[in-house]
């Protein structure tokens, strides 16, 4: 199982820290050339040295997903340095301070759709474009939990954008099976990173309450859910496409 991914090129979308720089690491343990791309600079450089200290290959590349040039430039820098885009996994994405929906301002709707849908939205806009270049690809989109079930946390506009993740994801995965472009969404329950911190500290919830939604009472690790990642990019999921995977202990069975 660990060369499932040996030569393949991987774009990494929010990979400075939390689950994408986790994602980004075992990637290139199992044989990936990995493309870190972030808005932290400092944080994609040092995922990037990381796996380079662990003998891999990667290299950082500066990208706001909400900006389409940023994006196109990523999938450039991706084909420059490895000659093509096999993986790419639309990882970047972010939460504001749990609020009610009628209390949630049209700034912060704008920005958190901005990020998590359109950003993934241009993401899949120019890595199709070079996968129907090539002749074919993967594609693993970032949703939630939350995009599948109601959770009471304050997240309606959260939720609103993982859903819509969701459905894209769907339905472009019907639209390029035939051109050999796999496309399928990964929704965690609720995993330990710096998200998850700022949610504690926001007052959405306690750690011991974040760990009791899940039916097992722990919380996810950001590597427990990077290996969905890798095992959604390998050829060991080569009839997968269109789903929504939960990483979520059970949560969103219920
Ligand atoms: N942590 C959880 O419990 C949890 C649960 C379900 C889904 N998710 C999703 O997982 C993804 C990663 O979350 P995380 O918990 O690792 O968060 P994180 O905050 O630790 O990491 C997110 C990364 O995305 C980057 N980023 C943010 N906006 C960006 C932009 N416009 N362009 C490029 N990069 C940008 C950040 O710089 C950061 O490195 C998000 O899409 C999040 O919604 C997280």
């Amino acid at each position: 199982m660990s060369e499932v991914l040996e030569g393949r090129s991987a774009l990494i979308t929010g990979a400075a820290q939390g689950i994408g720089a986790a994602t980004a690491r075992l990637f290139a343990a199992r044989g990936a050339k990995v493309v870190v791309a972030d808005v932290n600079e400092e944080g994609g450089k040092e995922t990037v040295a990381a796996i380079e200290r662990d003998g891999g290959e990667a290299i950082f590349v500066r990208a706001d997903i909400t900006s389409a040039a940023d994006v196109e430039a990523a999938v450039a820098a991706t084909v420059g340095a490895y000659g093509r885009l096999d993986c790419a996994v639309n990882n970047a994405g972010i939460e504001e301070q749990g609020s009610a929906l009628h209390e949630v301002t049209e700034e912060a709707w704008d920005k958190l759709v901005a990020v998590n849908l359109k950003g993934v939205f241009l993401s899949m806009k120019y890595e199709i474009r070079q996968m129907l270049a090539q002749g074919g690809g993967t594609i693993v989109n970032m949703a939630s939990v939350a995009g599948l079930v109601g959770l009471p946390l304050g997240i309606s506009d959260y939720s609103a954008t993982k859903g819509g993740v969701i459905s894209m994801t769907r339905t472009a995965a019907i639209e390029y099976v035939k051109q050999g472009i796999r496309i399928n969404a990964v929704c965690p329950g609720v995993v330990r990173t710096a998200l998850l911190d700022q949610a504690i500290q926001g007052g959405m919830f306690t750690e011991e309450q974040a760990a009791g939604l899940h039916p097992t009472g722990v919380l996810i690790d950001p590597a427990d859910v990077a290996e969905t990642f890798a095992f959604l990019c390998s050829d060991a999921s080569r009839h997968i496409t269109g789903q929504s995977i939960a990483v979520d202990c059970g949560m969103s069975a219920g």
